[in-house]
Formats: structure tokens, sequence, C-alpha cells
């Protein structure tokens, strides 16, 4: 046993947490497992863990269906061809790569119905082996061309298609008016405080009012009045620093806390403004939250500044009593913070794009948990509490581009890595995943804490944050769960996991819990007791964990769905057929251009094909509501 961990928890908890630790019960149970009684939320028989299983798997008794792949033509766009030989054109008409997140809007708009709607979704990134013939820059710069790094921008971005039930189901509707691809290429506008300052401005756009593009759209939120709003996360890996010759001290200083310095994907190759050394404002353009009207095909998405730039995993809200909104947002990397925001008007409940001004005004807030089981949300306002011009910050533009320099004054907790935050819709109670931290503890870094536990943390945890109100600025929080094995001191009841990522209450209130072990631990070591990464529904007042669902060979399972009526259910598999070490090492081979189904071929299953991303559609084979 840690000792550590297990005094850190009775220190917060007392004599509940004890009780915990002992018998694998989560932390919170003790007041809501009353609540529960006679209420069973999850109903169906768990399925078991995949151990490279190439395929989808859910309960006896329901029914999965792929829906849309990666190249799947939006409306009347070209087919998906198998050898990957879609030219960039037709790639801006199809599917993008690595589904993430998605949303279901019923049509006509805003009704409860579940008969016709628009699927929204993002396409976090991409595999150049994979998207490409003969790979991308990874595998040959002189095969690596322009044509090439359109297709990856096309493959990026969001996806809006309209479906609707015909007599044998769910099909998506092709032509379609409301189809639609945004992409790293598509003209963005700007609002908010940071809109038009300096901090934007470039050379192509003097103004710092509209932007080219929006990448690695992570995950999502849903606004009542009818908008879509896409988060971009890991927005530092598109950049590159060919030279620090002639750039100023600040600037180093900003790109040496936001990671930017080596491009992953090499677009500035062949288009230049992903150069930082030439154009040093462009990466300020990314790392927002964007926000557009989903059932107007024509209409530009606005990046929100006043949320702030971060690795931004998702996006939840909750409306208070006065009307005002709270909305929150993890940014996922090791040792940052977890922000809320809190409009400074109201909604009148009316619909309307038009709405989306109420996110450019209000308070940004950083969170900072006590040992004591309270915490306080630290606003970011320029001018107090250190935000000034001694520690390097020269107005509000400048602080919500900088913004993890600004919680990093306020004295915000540094976190195992925040992905996903979703509100319970009938309390105040949050729920954020933090996925996994292995560097904390480590020497030169923060130690472990009462909200981050363990040192080491391989396999993650999740975290309840209780609200008086959503517009409150303390508040008090618990472990919810430890995830892991017994070894590792896990507090799950039911079904084990490992890394959540994906959080998803739904109206009925069942919790669904996505995981993300990454491709490269997958099935291996410690992590093999896990199997393939999965979804899970837990009962978020007793703690019962049952597993639903298992993915495909290296898949992450990210973004889930329902209709109103909870009877039909989409959930996105993203990234098949990534390297996995027990694979490789069956098959002696290497996913590759040449070999892209190594790991997977999920799918399509071709002897020739290759692992695509993909929506699946999951029915109750008696028509019932999906978890009973
Ligand atoms: Fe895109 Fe943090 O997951
Ligand atoms: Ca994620
Ligand atoms: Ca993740
Ligand atoms: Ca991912």
């Amino acid at each position: 046993m840690d000792l550590k961990i297990s005094r850190r928890i009775i220190v917060k908890t007392g004599l509940g947490g004890i009780f915990a630790t002992m018998f694998h019960v989560p932390l919170l149970a003790k007041t809501a497992l009353s609540q529960s009684i006679g209420r069973a939320l999850l109903g169906f028989p768990a399925v078991a863990i995949a151990d490279l299983t190439d395929d989808v798997v859910v309960p006896e008794g329901y029914s999965v269906q792929v829906f849309y792949r990666w190249g799947d033509p939006v409306s009347d766009g070209a087919v998906f061809k198998m050898d990957a030989s879609n030219t960039a054109q037709q790639q801006l008409q199809q599917a993008g790569m690595h589904h993430d997140a998605l949303q279901f809007y019923p049509l006509p708009m805003c009704s409860n119905l579940a008969e016709r709607g628009l699927l929204v979704m993002n396409h976090e990134y991409i595999d150049s082996q994979i998207l490409h013939a003969d790979g991308g820059a990874f595998d040959s710069l002189s095969t690596y061309t322009a044509e090439k790094t359109l297709k990856e921008q096309y493959a990026h971005g969001v996806s809006v298609i309209e479906i609707k039930k015909e007599k044998n189901g769910w099909q998506i509707v092709r032509p379609s008016n409301y189809a639609r691809r945004i992409t790293a290429t598509t003209p963005i506008a700007v609002s908010g405080p940071a809109a038009g300052s300096k901090y934007l401005q470039t050379k192509a756009d003097p103004n710092g009012q509209q932007i080219l593009g929006t990448f690695n759209n992570c995950s999502n939120g849903k606004m009542p009045w009818g908008s879509y709003l896409t988060c971009e996360e890991n927005f530092h890996d598109y950049f590159h620093v060919s030279t620090k010759k002639g750039i100023a001290k600040k600037q180093k200083k900003a790109w040496k806390r936001y990671n930017i310095g080596y491009s992953y994907y090499g677009w500035h190759h062949n288009d230049e403004r992903f150069d930082a050394s030439l154009h040093p404002n462009e990466p300020n353009r990314f790392g927002w939250i964007v926000e557009f009207d989903p059932f107007d095909p024509k209409s530009t998405p606005i990046k929100k500044t006043a949320m702030g730039r971060f690795a931004h995993e998702n996006v939840a809200h909750k409306i208070a009593k006065d009307g005002r909104i709270a909305l929150y947002s993890g940014d996922d990397a090791k040792f940052e913070y977890i922000y809320k925001f809190i409009t400074k008007h109201g909604w009148d409940g009316t619909q309307g794009a038009h709405h989306g001004q109420l996110l450019d005004e209000g308070v940004l807030y950083a969170a900072r948990f006590d040992e004591t089981g309270e915490g306080v949300w630290l606003p970011l306002i320029y001018g107090q509490d250190g935000l000034t011009q001694q520690n390097g910050f020269e107005d509000q533009a400048d602080l919500l581009v900088h913004v993890r320099m600004a919680a990093d004054v306020v004295g915000a907790t540094p976190m195992d890595r925040p992905e996903w935050v979703t509100v319970h819709p009938d309390t105040d109670e949050v729920f954020v995943s933090m996925t996994n931290n292995t560097s904390r503890g480590d020497k030169g870094k923060a130690d472990s804490d009462a909200a981050n536990p363990r040192d080491d943390n391989y396999f993650g945890h999740i975290m309840k944050i209780m609200e008086d109100d959503v517009t409150s600025t303390t508040f008090s929080w618990e472990l919810f769960s430890l995830a892991g094995d017994d070894e590792s001191e896990a507090t799950v009841t039911g079904d084990s996991y490992a890394c959540p990522d994906g959080l998803m209450i739904d109206s009925r209130g069942v919790l669904w819990v996505q995981t993300d072990i990454s491709s490269s631990k997958l099935n291996t070591d410690k992590f093999a007791q896990f199997g393939n990464n999965q979804m899970l529904a837990v009962d978020p007042n007793t703690g019962e964990t049952r597993r639903f669902l298992t993915g495909p060979v290296g898949c992450e399972v990210t973004g889930v769905t329902m209709t109103p009526d909870l009877k039909t259910m989409w959930v996105n598999i993203q990234h098949p057929g990534e390297d996995v070490p027990k694979v490789l090492k069956r098959q002696g081979l290497r996913k590759s251009a040449d070999n892209p189904n190594a790991a997977s071929n999920w799918p399509d299953h071709q002897k020739e094909g290759r692992p695509r991303s993909a929506t699946v559609m999951i029915t109750k084979d008696d028509g019932g509501v999906i978890g009973t």
C-alpha cells in the first residue's frame, strides 16, 4: 500500500475514506447511496475486457453498426478509396480523420424529436501513414507535397451531417443542404477581449480579426441556443520554430510555457504560416473555443477569446438560477489547470446564434483545490492578484492569450491532465477526469497532493466538484474514483478501467466514462489487465461501474451522444490501428505507410485495407433506453 495515498484520502474524507479505501467503494458513496436505492440505473449485462479483439463489442441485447467512417462523403462528394488515393479536394467533402466528441441536434431545431437531426463532430488529428498512400512528412520529406499538406488540413476540423430515421434505422441524408466540413483552412472570426489585439495580428491579417482554420478539435460543448462549441487542444504540435534569432524575450518565454517549438506534422514545409519564427503571432490564434451555428451551413465560426487560450479538452456548461452561464474547461497537459468562465449576463431562454455574444463578457477563473476538501475559483482579471505589468501582463488580451501564465501567478492547482468535464443535469455536481500523469512526483516536478494523490499516476482519477450554485466562487470537492487496479489502490466499484478521458452524464443521470490508455501502453505490462480501450456506464450516486463497450485494437473510445429519447447512441472510435507493442511483437512488424493495417483493420477488414476512425451507432434490440 502506498501510505501517502491512503493517508491523504483519510485526511480528506475521515472515516468514510478509510471505509472506501478498504472496501474499494468510491469516496462519494456514503451520502448518495441512499438516494439510489430502488432505482437501478444500470440494467445491461457487462461486456468482458477485450484483449486485442479487432472489433467494437457491446452487451448482449444490444446492436452496434458502423455509421460514419473517415472518408465517407458528408453529402454528395466522392466515395472513399481504400488505397488512400482520394485527393485533397475530395477529402474536403468527406469525413475527416480521428473522430472525437460529437453531438446530436434534433430537427426541427430545438425539438425533442428523434426522427431527423444533425450529427456534428470533431476530427481531432490525423495519422499521415494511413491518410496518404505513401506516408507523410515523417516518412519522407522528398515526397511530402503541398497537396499532402492540404489533404491533412482538410482531414482536420469538424463534420456536420444530416441524419434521418428510416424504416431500417438511422441513415445519413445524401445530398443534404446542412452537410458541411470546417477545416484547418476555413475563415473564422474572433470575438471577446483578445479580438483585434496586437497578439493576434499577423502579416496576412493585420487587424487580428480573421483566422484561417481550426485544428486539433478535441472535445466540444453544445449551447442551449443551438450552437456547437469545438475546442482546440494540442495546437502546439502544428507550429515549427526554425530560429529564435530576433524573437523577443517575452515571446520566447510564452512559447516555452505553451510547448511551441517542434511541429509533429511538418505543415511549415509547404505552408509558411506554420513557421512561428516567421509568423510569431500565428500560434496565438489557436487554443481557443470556437462557436458556430450548425443549422446554417454558411455561418462563420467565431473564436471566443474570453474563455482563454490553452489546450482546451472540452467545455461543459450549466445555467445558474439567475440565468448566467458557467462554462467549465480543462487544460489537458501535465500539471495544468481546470477553468470556469461565468458570463456577465444571463440568457433569456430564447433561441438564436446571436446569444453566443454572452460568451464574450464575463470572468474566467482557475481552480485551487485545498487539502480540506474545499476549493476556490481564482479570478483571472488584469490588474488584480498580481496580474499586472510587474509580472509581465499588459492588458486583459495579453492575459487571455497567455492564460496559463496568469493561472501560475494566482496559484491555481496543477492537475494530472484534466480531460473532460460534465455537469450533472439535476445537481450542481461537476465531474472532471484526470487521465494520468506519470511525471507527478518526479524530480523538479510537483509532488502528489490531496487532489492528485498519486505519484507516478499511471491510471488517472475522476474528481467531483460540488458547487452551491454554478456561479459560486468557492466549492467543495471529492475524489470520485481512483482508476486502476488493487495494487494502485483503485476505488472503482465494479468493472475496472484506466486512464479516464471522455465523460458525459446523460439526462437519466448515467455517467458514461471513456478511456484513453495511450496506444504505446495498450495491452502491455501493467495496462494489459484493462484490454483495449473501453466505455463504461457509472451510477454517479453509488459509483457502480459496468463495462458497456470495448473498442478495436489500438483505438481510443472518445465522444458519445444520444437522441433525446435515449434510444439511440453514437460513439466515436478514434485512431484504430495505432502501434500497439503487443501486436507488433506478435507479428514482428510495425504499422507504416506500406503496412497501414499492421495493428488493426477495423472497420472494413479488407485484405488491402486500412483502419478508419468511425462513428458507431448503438441501439437496444428491444427498442428500449440505452443502459437499461
Ligand atoms: Fe484530445 Fe485530451 O484529448
Ligand atoms: Ca480526450
Ligand atoms: Ca486523452
Ligand atoms: Ca486522442
